[in-house]
């Protein structure tokens, strides 16, 4: 067995000892060593690429050429974390993924946390239903960001925007401003966001979505972000976000900043994250269905193999290592046509960079979300989707997984 895969091994034993149960209720002593665990066992694992130099939880790596600084939370035990923000509320305004996975691991990290949302809306019930309590941890957005020190923005990115002239006034002098997308700062001209000249603007973006913030933290493990400074007041904004970053569970920080953020974000998620791959998968299903194969056949071999055998080998071995586990046949076929998909989809991908750099993605972005009916009207485009024959396939083929068998 590989040194990765024991350390894989040993992560997933912390895990499966990790409390599954929301740790506010253990003891100190218990969260310290809860974390130190998963840290150790991380800290073993051969994945770690060559480290340049390193002063402790601040590396810079070579990533295939290019030097970048990351940042490790082995800077951040529980306990200096906890005295860093002693004297701080982090007021999280909006609770949608990201609210609930950062709100609850922060609180679990025994920090001040508080939630703002508006009242009676769908979020204020979410956030009763994990324990904030009307009056005490749970308040109006007004009222939670004049008792925040720092006020985590975690409203949809259009809400950001729409609230902003009420926000504004009371992001005060001292007050740190959180976001956790570079959209409404840096596409100010369209959403008007623009942060007084006296607070630190900070970022962290988890690489995932909020539901796999918290459920890699309950695991013990983790999940990586990216970091970025707007707004340097005091000189310690890059610390503080690094600080918080930790406080929400991610494991590795890479520094950008909130341009680079928001442009590669808006365009990985309309790319190959989703909108590309829901796509691709649907050219390629529709021309098998067309050339007379079944539903079943045309999902195997164009979305049941790929997640369930071939994207994890991607995943933990890279690209190569995926196409030598295939056959020879499939290995020449898939390199001759490898460099035609490349080429057909540049100018697709160098339209869409164009899209996300010129604001258009953010300006129908701002209008879509900003409607009062965009629950429902993202939820009916949704439901066109799984209505899809593919899809309607799929659940069909995932019940017949073998490990579904009893
Ligand atoms: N989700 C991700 O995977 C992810 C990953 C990294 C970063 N981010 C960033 O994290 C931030 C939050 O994203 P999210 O996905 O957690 O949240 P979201 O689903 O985009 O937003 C939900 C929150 O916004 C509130 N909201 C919407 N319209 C409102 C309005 N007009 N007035 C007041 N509140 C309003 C909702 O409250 P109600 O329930 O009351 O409507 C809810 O609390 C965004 O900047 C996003 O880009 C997200």
């Amino acid at each position: 067995m590989s040194f990765a895969s024991r350390s894989a091994q040993a992560l997933r034993a912390v895990s499966r000892r990790a409390p599954r149960t929301a740790v506010n209720s253990a003891s100190k002593a218990q969260l310290a060593s809860y974390s130190l665990l998963a840290r150790n066992a991380v800290a073993a694992s051969s994945r770690t690429p060559v480290v340049q130099m390193t002063t402790r939880g601040v590396k810079t790596l070579d990533f295939a050429g290019t030097k970048e600084v990351v940042y490790e939370r082995s800077d951040w035990p529980l306990a200096k974390l906890q005295d860093y923000f002693k004297n701080d509320t982090l007021a999280l305004i909006g609770y949608g993924s990201q609210g609930h996975g950062q709100g609850l691991n922060a609180r679990d990290n025994g920090l001040n946390v508080i939630v703002g949302v508006r009242e009676g809306g769908e979020s204020w019930k979410q956030a009763q239903e994990d324990g904030w309590v009307p009056g005490e941890t749970l308040f109006s957005i007004d009222e939670a960001i004049k008792r925040g020190t720092i006020v985590m923005n975690l409203l949809s990115d259009a809400a950001q925007s729409q609230t902003w002239p009420k926000v504004a006034p009371l992001i005060t002098k001292g007050k740190t401003l959180y976001f956790s997308h570079g959209f409404s700062v840096v596409y100010k001209d369209d959403t008007h966001v623009i942060p007084p000249p006296d607070v630190d603007v900070i970022l962290v973006a988890p690489k995932g979505s909020g539901r796999t913030v918290r459920t890699l933290f309950k695991e013990g493990r983790g999940i990586n972000s990216s970091i970025a400074v707007w707004q340097d007041v005091t000189g310690k904004a890059k610390e503080k976000a690094v600080a918080i970053g930790v406080a929400i569970g991610s494991g590795y920080m890479y520094e950008t900043t909130f341009q680079k953020e928001v442009y590669s974000d808006l365009y990985g998620e309309r790319g190959v994250l989703m909108g590309a791959i829901q796509g691709l998968f649907l050219a390629q299903y529709k021309v098998l269905r067309a050339n007379g194969h079944s539903p079943s056949e045309a999902f195997n071999e164009t979305v049941e193999e790929a997640t369930q055998s071939l994207y994890p080998l991607i995943g933990q071995y890279g690209m190569d290592y995926m196409f030598n586990a295939c056959s020879t046949t499939a290995r020449r076929g898939a390199l001759d046509w490898a460099p035609i998909f490349e080429k057909t989809n540049i100018p697709v991908f160098e339209k869409l960079y164009e899209s996300v750099k010129n604001g258009t993605e953010t300006r129908k972005s701002l209008e879509f979300n900003g409607r009062d009916t965009y629950r429902s009207d993202l939820a009916k485009e949704l439901k066109e989707i799984d209505d899809q024959e593919i899809w309607r396939a799929g659940k069909v083929v995932r019940s017949l997984r073998p490990d579904s068998l009893q």
